[in-house]
Parts: C-alpha cells; structure tokens; sequence
C-alpha cells in the first residue's frame, strides 16, 4: 500500500549560491526563487492528495542577513502576495502563515491579512508560508498555553495548542544539499519522511518533486512499529 501524502514541507534552500555561480546578485537567487514557489505550488493544488503545502520562506535567523538583503525579501514577499492573488482564487488556494510576523512593516503585514482574508474560503489547498518562524519558539508557546489553559501536558494537547494546528508533515524536502532541520516545524516532523537533493531551489522543477514524491509513496512508513 501506497503512502498518503496529505502534508508537504520544503525548506527552500540554495537561492543564494544558485546566483553567485551565475555571477549574479544574491537577490536575483531570490527572484528567481519566487517563480518555482508559484510553480510548485500550482504543481501542488493539481496533485489533489496534497492539503498542505508549507514553505520555509523566512526564519527567525534570517535577521542576521544584511539588511538590504532582509528588506529585499520583505519587498518580493509583499510583491508576490499582490501578485498572486488571482492565482490563489483561480486554484482554490487558501493562504496562511505561521511565525511571528509582528516585526514586518504595516504594508506587509496588511498585504499578509489581506490575502488570509480574501483566500479562506478555498479548499484546494493551503499554501502555508513559514515567516519569522522558530519551532522552538512555538513549543514552547503551545506549552505555556496548555499550563495557562489548566490543560494537562499531553501530546495531543501540545499539538492542539501549536500556533497554528495544522496536521504532521508527511514529507520534508530541503534543497540545496544541506542536511538539517534549522529549527522548521521540529514537532508536526516527529514522523516525516524526509528528503535531501543538491538541486538549488531556483533550479527545482515540478519533475523533481513528482519524483520524489513517487520515492516517498514506496517507502516504508512505520510510524514507531514494525
Ligand atoms: C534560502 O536561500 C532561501 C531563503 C532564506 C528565502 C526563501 C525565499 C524565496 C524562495 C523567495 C521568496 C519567497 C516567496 C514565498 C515569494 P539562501 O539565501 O539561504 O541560499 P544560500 O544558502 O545559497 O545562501
């Protein structure tokens, strides 16, 4: 029997490399970036199993970038959003966010609600974006909340008071070659199914990931029992 893949997550990596061996800024990296996440997201709404689909777009590390570079990404971020939002409408696309987003500027922030807002009806499938997001940070929070709430400390109930109770990942993909979690979603992961490819993100396709995706329907997912 096949795997159920209900749940994907993609630590997109490699934008910066991918524009230095071109001899390009490392915002060109970016750029480029944002057109295969509407490509794999599209890619994602026709692949009817798929619910979710969630994107590391910003961590709470990524601060420590130069600052021309961090406002960068807030501006094509912002950017994209405007951009998208026929896209999101024409495929059923819902769109939310997880992390703290409260540093961004007002623009981005109303952009941010404006499209949750316009988009929550659509079921197609949700684009789920990772901005200024730590798991640790989140953990934590779910734990305060739970002892704040009376709740008894349990799984389940940690899991409920996430900041946003999405379902586990059923499938980690990270490009670029690198072989870490970088504090992404360290809890809803406990069971994934992870992947690493040397492909830089820019230079992910929609063949890859079907690829991948047909690996991970034939691996043996035991969920802790035999
Ligand atoms: C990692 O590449 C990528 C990021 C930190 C940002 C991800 C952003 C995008 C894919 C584009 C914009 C996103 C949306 C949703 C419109 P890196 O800069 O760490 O690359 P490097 O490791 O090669 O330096």
């Amino acid at each position: 029997m096949s795997n159920i893949l209900r749940h994907l997550a993609i630590i997109m990596d490699g934008n910066g490399r991918w524009a230095n061996e071109r001899g390009l800024r490392r915002t060109k990296g970016h750029e480029a970036g944002a057109e295969v996440v509407r490509e794999i997201t599209k890619y994602c709404v026709n692949h009817t199993e798929i619910e979710t689909l969630t994107l590391y777009a910003f961590s709470t590390e990524n601060w420590k970038r130069p600052k021309v570079e961090v406002d960068f990404l807030m501006h094509l971020l912002e950017k994209y959003l405007s951009k998208e939002l026929d896209t999101y409408m024409q495929n059923g696309i819902r769109f939310d966010v997880i992390g703290d987003i409260s540093p961004f500027s007002s623009k981005l922030k109303d952009t941010i609600q404006k499209t949750k807002e316009l988009t929550k009806d659509n079921h197609k499938l949700t684009q789920l974006l990772a901005l200024n997001y730590g798991s640790r940070d989140e953990i934590v929070r779910a734990v305060k909340r739970c002892i704040d709430n009376g709740v008894e400390i349990t799984q389940e109930n940690i899991s409920k008071s996430l900041d946003t109770p999405y379902s586990d990942i059923d499938l980690l993909i990270r490009t670029s070659g690198e072989q870490r979690l970088s504090n992404f979603l360290l809890w809803q992961m406990s069971y994934a199914e992870m992947f690493f490819t040397d492909t830089y993100w820019p230079d992910f396709t929609t063949t890859e990931l079907g690829d991948i995706i047909d690996k991970f329907k034939q691996r043996d997912r035991k969920f802790g029992g035999i």
